[in-house]
């Protein structure tokens, strides 16, 4: 059987690239032709895409998976669920996280990538279960990063728990783009053998390896790669989906894709990534191939992020001084791999370790929560000078986190019934409470004003 192929270009691929901003409009403009090209599935949501919808673009991100579902007739649709924190940065009430995977999958999803930034499997418990429990497919995550914790054995012994919870399907999640050819062979033949899941590879080609590790993966006998439309390839972004086709065809391994329909489809998202080229929102810089991120294990999004958070304070001849900073924070941390929301905190901790000159000076409150075990527990041991300099004698917990939470979901319902028209604007407000209250008032302006001017004709007439 062929090697099956995931597009990332509507979800990872603009994110890793262009900080999220494509539009629901450039979305459709290619659409046709992809649900039409013979993917295994399409990626369309998750974190960053649901904020930006709200938070730059003002649209409702449940509109744009509604649209989205109504042209995609023949193939299936992906979403990325970062566990218990949902698509946020915080834990969330079981209640929630239920809910969330409900309405997901009743809007249009059908397979639900979830994973914890720390590989924490009691973090993954609920969403998984609910995933079962309303129909949908459950792929679990391994969030992949190389450490003195992180051997083969450690992501071995983490499938067959992670089997045994009743995953559906597996995803090696290389979101660094640091797994090496020879690695992923490795990882994929031990994974084949280990367990009977369909096995998943998701890279980034921001040090030039993707393509290489992809291909070694493949004759380990991976079942599907993640890769991106041509435009939105490369880079910080994934293997271009087309070269994939072309290379495979004519093996056992042929993905039997059309090309002409990918083809069409490079068309139209050429044009979408010229705008973001001519606009500035990608820059350059992201398309370059950094073998530094080897070295460094910054992830592609977090890579732009870093980049977007020194140019805005005129400080990007820091940029190398961070990177050499964040393997350094992430030690300290107990090596979390890096991925959200923890690529956040370690990118945002060594960026002021540089900045202000003295390490640890400063501490965001997210550092200090992890710290005392709020977001589960860390693969290796926190340096506990640092801990008790930081948190001195804090409560830490050993528990699953949201132990401690109770259900949230009527509460909120509750909280903001005057603004929300469903149960689905109430999950906007719980995971981005500030954008989502602020892009449902801008809603509910423009009807007001349409009441005013009926009342208006209606004294006139
Ligand atoms: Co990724």
């Amino acid at each position: 059987m062929g090697v099956k192929i995931m597009e990332t270009a509507l979800r990872d691929g603009h994110q890793s690239l262009f900080a999220t901003r494509m539009t629901t409009e450039e979305i459709l403009s290619a659409l046709e032709e992809i649900d039409q090209a013979g993917y295994h599935a399409l990626e369309v949501w998750g974190g960053a895409t649901f904020d930006a919808c709200l938070r730059f673009l003002n649209e409702d991100p449940w509109e744009r998976l509604r649209k989205i579902r109504s042209v995609c007739k023949n193939t299936k649709l992906q979403m990325l669920f970062r566990g218990q924190n949902i698509l946020g940065y915080k834990h969330y009430a079981d209640d929630v996280v239920e809910m969330f995977v409900k309405k997901s999958l009743e809007n249009g999803i059908d397979i639900i990538r979830v994973f914890d930034a720390l590989n924490d499997i009691r973090n993954l418990k609920c969403a998984v279960s609910a995933t079962k429990k309303y129909g949908g497919h459950c792929q679990i995550a391994l969030s992949y990063t190389t450490s003195p914790v992180h051997t083969v054995d450690y992501f071995v012994g983490l499938a067959k728990e992670i089997e045994a919870m009743g995953a559906d399907s597996l995803c090696i999640k290389d979101m660094a783009g640091v797994l090496l050819p020879n690695d992923a062979y490795e990882l994929v033949s031990r994974l084949k053998e280990n367990t009977k899941l369909p096995i998943q590879l998701h890279s980034h080609c921001t040090g030039g390896i993707a393509e290489m590790t992809y291909m070694k993966a493949i004759e380990a006998g991976v079942d599907i790669i993640d890769t991106a439309l041509s435009p939105l390839s490369g880079g910080t972004s994934q293997p271009a989906t087309e070269s994939f086709v072309y290379s495979l065809k004519g093996s056992i391994y042929d993905t039997g894709m059309n090309l002409e329909m990918l083809e069409k489809a490079a068309d139209k998202l050429k044009k979408v990534k010229d705008k973001y080229l001519e606009n500035g929102l990608l820059n350059p810089r992201a398309l370059a191939t950094n073998p530094n991120i080897l070295k460094y294990q910054v992830p592609g999004g977090m890579l732009s992020n870093l980049m977007n958070q020194l140019k805005n304070q005129g400080a990007m001849d820091k940029f190398d001084d961070v990177l050499r900073e964040v393997p350094k924070v992430r030690a300290d941390l107990g090596y979390p791999p890096l991925v959200t929301p923890l690529s956040q905190m370690v990118g945002t901790q060594a960026v002021i370790n540089v900045i202000s000159g003295e390490r640890y000076k400063l501490v965001p409150g997210e550092v200090k929560e992890y710290l005392r075990g709020l977001y589960g527990a860390s693969p290796a041991p926190i340096n506990s000078e640092l801990k008790i300099k930081i948190i001195g004698d804090a409560p830490t917990i050993t528990h699953r986190p949201a132990d401690d939470l109770k259900p949230q979901f009527e509460e909120l319902k509750q909280k903001y019934r005057d603004l929300v028209r469903s149960d689905e604007d109430v999950l906007s407000c719980a995971l981005f409470e500030n954008v989502a209250v602020k892009f449902l008032e801008n809603l509910k302006q423009p009807q007001e004003e349409n009441e005013i001017v009926e009342i208006n004709l209606y004294i006139g007439r």
